[in-house]
């Protein structure tokens, strides 16, 4: 089985961005565990980072027809992308979210999250770890569908 972990804008800038919030590791520390825990799972794995909207967009349909599951965090496009919420509705792949912080405690503009209204379940606030949550759940959800 193969998932698709997409990681949108900013996210690349892990490490120097905001470490307050996000943490002093980087992306690639990232991907790097994203790969440990898809392994972990038995999945393969197809990892995709971008900034712009279009391509994630772009991304989700191209799935269609050859991925099982998509763990997805989509950074800001979070709080305003129908176009990801819509991607995500037409390709019907289970979806998981995941965001580093808790995005629930922070300003009122990031309690909305239009991918999440797709999603079959969201890892909120658990860093690195929410990743593998998700990877995880996406598992037991496949095994068991
Ligand atoms: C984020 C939370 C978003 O509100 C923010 O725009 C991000 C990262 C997170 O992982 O905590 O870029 O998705």
């Amino acid at each position: 089985m193969k998932l698709l972990i997409i990681n949108g804008p900013n996210l690349n800038m892990l490490g120097l961005r905001e470490p307050q919030i996000y943490g002093t590791r980087n992306f690639e520390a990232l991907e790097a565990y994203i790969w440990s825990c898809c392994e972990e799972a038995g999945f393969e794995a197809e990892l995709f980072q971008s900034n712009h909207e279009g391509a994630i967009v772009d991304c989700i349909q191209q799935a269609y027809g050859r991925i099982d599951g998509i763990v997805i965090n989509p950074a800001a496009y979070t709080h305003t992308s129908v176009a990801i919420l819509d991607a995500l509705k037409a390709v019907s792949i289970p979806a998981v979210e995941v965001h580093l912080s808790d995005v629930n405690e922070r300003e009122s503009f990031r309690h909305v999250s239009y991918a999440g209204m797709a999603c079959i379940k969201s890892f909120i606030g658990m860093g690195f770890e929410g990743y593998r949550s998700a990877i995880l759940y996406l598992k037991d959800y496949l095994e068991t569908a």
